[in-house]
């Protein structure tokens, strides 16, 4: 027992049952008082409980209200959001079936830069050309990532490829990728010439048609891979090659499901609802499928190469991407120029450069059906220019205004990529007023430049391919043309894809006269649209302007 008002020193220290030491304290300055037993004299310049409690509380209340206020002032900086969102599913039943017009709806309601949440994931849609440039052209250097996204998910390589990859990766396989399709002759004659040995045996399909009514999606389809494959392992497969027809079918497959692979980026659980509702087993065995044919193609590229005995070996995007690589490794540099990068480029090269192409080229001829008087001018011009004694080269371009015209205005009203592919900004930016936060998803809403009324005119929805030609009649150049976007993402195959449009559909337009099977009852020009914009399908009649019976 210690007395009172007695100081202690040395140390307590507090024993279990068995004798072990549980803790020891100091108690230099323990003193024992009649109501309190021990304690220390520190303790008495110390708060008591209550006062320790009373003040953590406090702090505690001024950090959050402080957190909070941030986090308001913030959020108040956020672009506006058109629509509450709801717990889980934030705006996703908002949107319903016509994105395009909720969309156009809430960029007049909001302005150039809108918030909306995809479950509880944040997204910032950019809309109208002055916004779009702003942020993907000014700003590209911190607006040009991807977020994460399931259709690379579902083929299972990792961060792969050029599409969906951001950073170091992205930027090494993008460069090396343009390389190598320069080489190629993207926008010279010899890629040219490729596509137009591609040309002939699209249009001798047709001419078999022999007028009958055909569908053109699956075919042209079929065609404008073949162009990537002349580029890829460096000759076309014959369209009956039961290994190419699965791989061209397991792509379009994927197409068709990029809607539910979109809603699955944001609500990742939906890939586990019974019934494949969302299509991710779709995806995923397609993607798969895709990326199974295409390695074992490149094997036997490969092992010809190595043997020797392929005259088309030499040139080809898979020996030239070897060099690259072997250049690389030589010279002891780290190089993402590996295997899987190389297979995964293939893949994302056949998916964005067939679909995209082949739609328009269908886009193109359903327009015509709707419009007899351009179609009778696409024809003078080129009867005039080119004449039948020959194919329509690049060389015709400059001397087919009207064609190019029509192309344009083709693209510009089909709108192909309506929404672009989703970007992720790798810094905090600040859009006029508005703030967005680094790590943010960002959708470039080229459809609402497409298709604005103050760039083209109140006949902005209409098909008027005179919008690009001057009183003259020659090609005007429109910056607010940007269906292949802009920025450090623009599309990769933009030279490629604007030679198979002119090569595709002047050739077309040469040999056919495209009638509907019943003018009275002309195909709807609703849309499919998921990353692209689809015609729904239809059929029309492909009349050969050299043998068959033409109609007035
Ligand atoms: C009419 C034809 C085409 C249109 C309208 C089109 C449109 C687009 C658009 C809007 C993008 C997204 C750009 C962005 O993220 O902001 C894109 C990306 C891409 N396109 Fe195209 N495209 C077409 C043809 C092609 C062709 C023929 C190829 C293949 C050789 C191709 C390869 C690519 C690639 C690889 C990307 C990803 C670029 C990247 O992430 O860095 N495209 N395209």
């Amino acid at each position: 027992m210690v007395p009172k008002g007695q100081k202690l020193s040395g140390q307590l220290k507090f024993k279990d049952k068995s004798g072990h030491t549980l803790r020891a304290l100091d108690f230099a300055n323990i003193v024992q008082t009649e109501s309190q037993g021990i304690r220390t004299e520190r303790n008495m310049i110390q708060p008591d409980l209550t006062t320790v409690c009373t003040t953590t509380a406090i702090l505690l209340a001024c950090c959050y209200f402080f957190l909070q206020h941030r986090r308001n002032e913030n959020h108040r900086k956020l672009p506006p959001c058109p629509v509450r969102p709801w717990p889980v599913v934030g705006n996703i039943f908002s949107i319903g079936e016509d994105i395009r017009a909720q969309f156009k709806a809430w960029h007049k309601q909001c302005g150039g830069v809108f918030s909306i949440y995809f479950g509880s994931t944040l997204v910032v849609v950019v809309s109208g050309f002055r916004t779009i440039k702003e942020v993907f052209v000014h700003k590209g250097s911190v607006t040009s990532n991807r977020p994460e996204m399931f259709m690379n998910e579902a083929i299972g390589m990792g961060e792969t490829g050029i599409v969906f990859t951001s950073g170091v990766i992205w930027k090494e396989l993008r460069s090396a990728t343009l390389q190598i399709l320069k080489e190629f002759g993207m926008g010279t004659n010899l890629l040219a010439e490729k596509i137009q040995e591609e040309v002939t045996c699209y249009l001798e399909k047709l001419i078999k048609m022999r007028g009958e009514p055909v569908n053109l999606q699956h075919f042209t389809r079929v065609s404008v891979s073949n162009v990537i494959s002349s580029i890829i392992v460096g000759k076309r497969f014959s369209h009956e090659d039961p290994r190419y027809k699965e791989t061209v079918a397991s792509l379009m497959r994927v197409a068709e499901s990029s809607r539910g692979a979109t809603a699955i980026n944001f609500l990742p659980f939906l890939k586990y609802i019974p019934g494949d509702l969302f299509q991710a087993k779709k995806i995923q065995v397609n993607m798969t499928n895709v990326k199974d044919l295409l390695v074992e193609i490149v094997s036997e590229i490969e092992g010809t190469a190595v043997t020797g005995n392929q005259r088309s070996n030499s040139a080809n995007f898979i020996s030239s991407y070897r060099r690259k690589q072997q250049e690389k490794l030589q010279a002891g540099k780290r190089t993402s120029l590996d295997d899987d990068n190389m297979i995964k480029t293939i893949v994302d090269l056949y998916a964005a450069g067939t679909e995209t192409v082949s739609s328009t080229i269908v886009w193109c001829v359903l327009f015509i059906l709707q419009s007899t008087d351009v179609q009778k001018s696409i024809h003078a011009e080129l009867d005039r220019e080119v004449g039948q004694e020959r194919q329509p080269t690049m060389e015709d371009q400059a001397r087919l205004p009207y064609l190019g015209a029509v192309i344009k205005e083709t693209q510009r009203l089909a709108s192909t990529v309506p929404f672009s592919l989703m970007h992720k900004t790798s810094e905090e930016i600040t859009v006029g007023e508005f703030v967005i936060p680094r790590g943010t998803s960002l959708i470039p809403n080229l459809d609402s430049v497409l298709h604005d009324p103050e760039i083209w005119g109140s006949d902005a929805h209409k098909f008027n391919p005179k919008r690009f030609l001057d009183t003259d009649g020659s090609f005007i150049h429109r910056e607010e043309f940007i269906p292949f976007s802009i920025g450090p993402r623009l599309c990769l195959g933009e030279a490629l894809g604007k030679m198979e449009l002119f090569l595709f559909l002047s050739s077309m337009f040469q040999r056919f006269q495209f009638v509907p099977i019943d003018p009275l009852n002309l195909p709807t020009l609703k849309p499919n649209i998921g990353i692209t914009s689809v015609p729904a399908p239809y059929e029309v009649c492909c009349l050969d302007r050299l043998n068959d019976k033409k109609v007035s």
